[in-house]
């Protein structure tokens, strides 16, 4: 194996495409096995029998991480390694190649019916986790499969809708976090996603899979299609698309080898693709047998450790939480008992074991404990007997804590939500219990963000998204204070649906989803806006209190920045704090939010411990991304660098001078006078000639004049000539 040099055309486009719904094709002839790949990407969907990429049919039991909504809210790379690690584990035991995640893409709007498998709606968090998930998970000897590539924000229509993006919010928000992910943590491969940009399908982009994949960010390894999602195999190939999965029966290898023979694909493209193939064999076969079996126990406690740090505690008046072991407790809600712990579609994993929240509190707690379910999620029983039956507990109990959240059935791959509210007869079912019982703490399990219209009227809330199999433990570890709570929402909770940036433009029509809000996604939007929210991207607190010191920044000899920041924790209890780091650059000459998350870190801290958080911002983070030049540029100026609790709980401020990268602008007569007058030979040069003119040419002029295009008005205030002479000679100079 190695080389494909002696495959026969037919075996070469046989290898490019599936042998069934998770295997590679083998050619036994020349020695290349099968490689499996499967889900993913927060536990592994391995199907023993029946086989779908829709998460019905089932497979092996393995332990269920929690989904990245929950696992990017712990903002911690070191912990999204671990269970990488963990996942690259559990494939390698069961001789899974690869594993088909992380998914990072942006949630663009909270009713993307997918949000559950994806991180944040900022790229520098979406990043760092998913580069952790991926160094974890190839430690193994496992392959990661970055997915979905690109601009993959949307389920309605996913496999038709043209994502039309400008090439600014492209570059900076859709595309940074998997530039970032290629080049920190060099996954094994990429999936390309169903939908088109700007009108052309991921999976047969030229610009996409090899400009900026390849060429651009120097990615070195293998694109697969999203299940289903090769229009033309041939346009696909040559676009550098590596492998169709899932098989197509042999239908779409047939077009590559007639496409070759009759000339209309190059055999060259082909066999670039058959060799990448073969070159992701061979790295899979690299790696030893994993004899099981799986250690079920070590797992579920990271399982459980995770989800622990993922919990956010929105807010928590009074020190209502933690909740005291003797108190006298009605947990409410049937999520209780029933937990809602992972989205559906393909990333369902068949779990080894399920933590409840009820079970976990009933066994951890002193005191009594009373449970009444207050609604059911199939919708039998009788609704108002169920709330009664809830109000008689929680007048009885010192403490409701009430679980809450978005059923099953309204969020999924495949389709995306309505609206964000909880459903009437939960939110009723809230009501009547906090009237009755004014320490009420809710609980929240829910995919994607969810409206709160009882926030006045609670004083504890916890958000704890879906937390995987351990997530009723891990509850209850927050609730009694066994762990100190330190999650940070990686997505403003808004006021209102209509309030969200994308609103208006989502899910668009007719095969367009106009990306209408451009760079302002998420905080920037309601940042841009000075609007109000629920609760702000970053927002989280704990048990304990964190005081930031001052703040400082220096340029490092690498060009990027240090910012340090001594933190003290002076509460009562042990605790961790995500440090974030936002930048801006006040006066900026292009569109910029007004701040912008370049960096975090995670400190630990016993009580009254103070230690200094050392964040890097890189400097290419700070580039915006230059339509005219078609790259990356970093303005020079006074940029301001704020240190917080959250994008909207900044607690220090230091200012820093950076030099800027050099932008020469093309020059033409289509130059404006402004820009030639600006460019570093041709601005002399104008100059001069302009002071030679009898009379000279009075500066005023330049204000009207200023953006003209030098060559539009023959003869003023320079002949035609002389102006293209100008041009000429910088251009010479410039090379
Ligand atoms: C999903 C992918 C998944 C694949 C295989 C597709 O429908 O979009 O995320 O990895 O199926 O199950």
């Amino acid at each position: 194996m190695g080389d494909i040099s002696d495959l026969s055309l037919e075996e070469k486009a046989s290898l490019t495409s599936g042998a069934d719904f998770w295997r590679t094709t083998a050619v036994d002839r020349a020695g290349i096995p099968s490689i499996m790949l499967t889900d993913g990407p927060h536990g592994l969907r391995k199907q023993a029998g029946d086989t779908d990429h829709l998460g019905i049919a089932a497979s092996v039991p393995a332990t269920c991480f929690p989904p990245a909504v929950g696992l990017g809210s712990s903002w911690d790379a070191d912990l999204a390694e671990r269970v990488g690690t963990a996942l690259g584990v559990e494939s390698a035991i069961e001789d899974v190649a690869v594993i088909l995640g992380p998914g990072i893409n942006i949630k663009r709007s909270p009713l993307c019916g997918r949000n559950f498998e994806y991180f944040s709606e900022d790229p520098v968090v979406s990043a760092v986790m998913g580069a952790a998930l991926v160094r974890g998970i190839q430690s193994q000897g496992v392959g990661a499969s970055l997915k979905h590539f690109a601009a993959n924000n949307q389920e309605t229509d996913r496999l038709r809708v043209s994502s039309d993006v400008d090439p600014r919010p492209l570059r900076e928000i859709y595309l940074r976090a998997f530039q970032r992910v290629v080049q920190d943590a060099r996954p094994w491969t990429v999936m390309c996603s169903y939908n088109r940009i700007n009108g052309v399908y991921a999976s047969e982009d030229p610009w996409l899979l090899t400009s900026v994949l390849r060429d651009d960010w120097g990615f070195d390894g293998l694109v697969m299609s999203d299940w289903g999602a090769v229009n033309d195999r041939v346009a696909g190939v040559i676009a550098g698309l590596d492998l169709e999965m899932p098989s197509s029966g042999g239908r779409t290898d047939a077009q590559l080898v007639e496409a070759v023979r009759n000339g209309a694909l190059d055999e060259r493209a082909l066999d670039r693709v058959a060799q990448r193939v073969v070159d992701l064999v061979t790295r899979a076969q690299a790696r030893e047998a994993r004899p099981g079996p799986l250690d079920v126990e070590a797992h579920h406690a990271l399982a459980r450790e995770a989800a622990g740090r993922c919990l956010v505690l929105l807010k928590n008046d009074g020190a209502l939480l933690p909740l005291a072991r003797d108190a006298r407790i009605a947990v409410i809600g049937e999520f209780a008992r029933s937990p809602r712990y992972q989205g559906a579609g393909s990333s369902q994993i068949n779990p080894t074991r399920i933590d409840s929240a009820l079970d976990s509190i009933s066994s951890e707690a002193v005191g009594e404990v009373a449970f009444a379910p207050g609604f059911a999620l199939d919708g039998t029983g009788d609704a108002a007997a169920l709330r009664a039956e809830a109000v008689a507990a929680a007048s009885a109990a010192e403490v409701a804590v009430v679980f809450l959240g978005v059923p099953d059935d309204e969020e999924s791959e495949g389709f995306d939500r309505q609206h964000m509210e909880l459903p009437a007869d939960q939110l009723r079912l809230l009501e009547e219990v906090a009237a009755a019982n004014r320490s009420t703490v809710v609980v929240l399990s829910n995919g994607g963000a969810v409206t709160l219209p009882f926030d006045e009227s609670v004083p504890a809330i916890v958000e704890g998204w879906l937390l995987g199999q351990a997530g009723g433990s891990a509850t209850a570890d927050v609730l009694f204070g066994t762990v100190n709570p330190s999650g940070k929402l990686t997505e403003t909770i808004p006021l209102r649906l209509e309030d969200t940036p994308a609103f208006g433009n989502f899910p668009g029509e007719h095969g367009h989803v106009r990306y209408g809000e451009g760079l302002f996604v998420g905080y920037r939007w309601y940042d841009e806006r000075e609007s109000a929210v629920a609760y702000p991207f970053g927002h989280g607190l704990s048990y304990t209190r964190f005081d930031y010191g001052e703040v400082s920044a220096r340029v490092r000899d690498d060009g990027d920045i240090a910012v340090t920041v001594p933190v003290g924790n002076v509460g009562e209890v042990a605790g961790r704090e995500v440090v974030q780091v936002y930048v801006s650059l006040p006066g900026s000459s292009v569109q910029r939010p007004p701040r912008e998350l370049k960096g975090f870190a995670v400190l630990a801290l016993e009580p009254g411990e103070t230690a200094t958080a050392e964040v890097v911002v890189r400097r290419e983070d700070l580039a915006y991304w230059d339509v005219r030049v078609h790259r990356w540029v970093v303005e020079p100026g006074t940029y301001r660098i704020e240190a917080g609790a959250s994008s909207r709980d900044l607690r220090a401020s230091t200012d820093l001078a950076l030099d800027g990268d050099d932008v020469v602008l093309p020059l033409s007569l289509a130059s404006s006078f402004e820009e030639v007058l600006a460019h570093p030979v041709a601005g002399p040069l104008l100059s001069n000639a302009l002071e030679a003119r009898p009379g000279g040419v009075p500066t005023e002029l330049f204000r009207l004049l200023g953006n003209f295009p030098v060559g539009r008005l023959d003869g003023f205030p320079l002949p035609r000539r002389e102006l293209e002479q100008i041009i000429d000679e910088a251009l010479g100079v410039d090379g």
